[in-house]
């Protein structure tokens, strides 16, 4: 086994200091020494976008890259989304136009339309569904989450 490294992160805010193997993926990394469990694990390729985290505000697949090569970084995951108790925005679009059933993809979902609502404010539909083409839903279909996209853009937008 090789001798453990030291992963220095800040996550949703919060500094976190922790030792693990050299190979330990950052998605593991996240849920098992930091148990911040809502980022999932599916594919653990890079495919279906479920371990979609913000890495210094960019989206990002946690299960194709290693816990220590994220050292320094500003992470967000979909813990960090709500403030003071209350829905961020694109959570309560999800929630209002039915953009998930069983959740598992929500995360992923929710993180890479933060960052795609960030570099395209006012997005057209077929922007939004090609941006999220490449995560995975394997029950609502996309009509739900595009809808909730769209809605939360113009709210994202007067927030920044
Ligand atoms: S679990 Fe990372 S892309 Fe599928
Ligand atoms: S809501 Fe079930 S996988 Fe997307």
């Amino acid at each position: 086994m090789a001798e453990p490294v030291t992963v220095r992160l800040t996550v949703n805010g919060v500094g976190h200091e922790g030792r693990c193997e050299p190979r330990k993926l950052l998605v593991d990394f996240l849920r098992e020494d930091l148990a911040l469990t809502g980022t999932h694990v599916g594919c653990e390729h890079g495919i279906c976008g479920a371990c979609t985290v913000l890495i210094d505000g960019v989206a990002a697949r946690s299960c194709i890259m290693l816990a220590v090569q994220a050292d320094g970084a500003e992470i967000v995951t979909i813990e960090g989304l709500m403030q003071d108790g209350a829905l961020h925005p694109l959570q309560a679009a999800f929630r209002e136009h039915h953009g998930l059933q069983c959740g598992f993809c929500t995360p992923g979902m929710l993180m890479t339309a933060l960052d795609f609502l960030r570099v395209n404010p006012t997005p057209t539909e077929p922007e939004i569904r090609e941006a999220l083409s490449a995560v995975l839903c394997r029950c609502t279909g996309y009509h739900g989450i595009v809808k909730a996209v769209a809605a939360a853009a113009p709210v994202l937008a007067k927030r920044a």
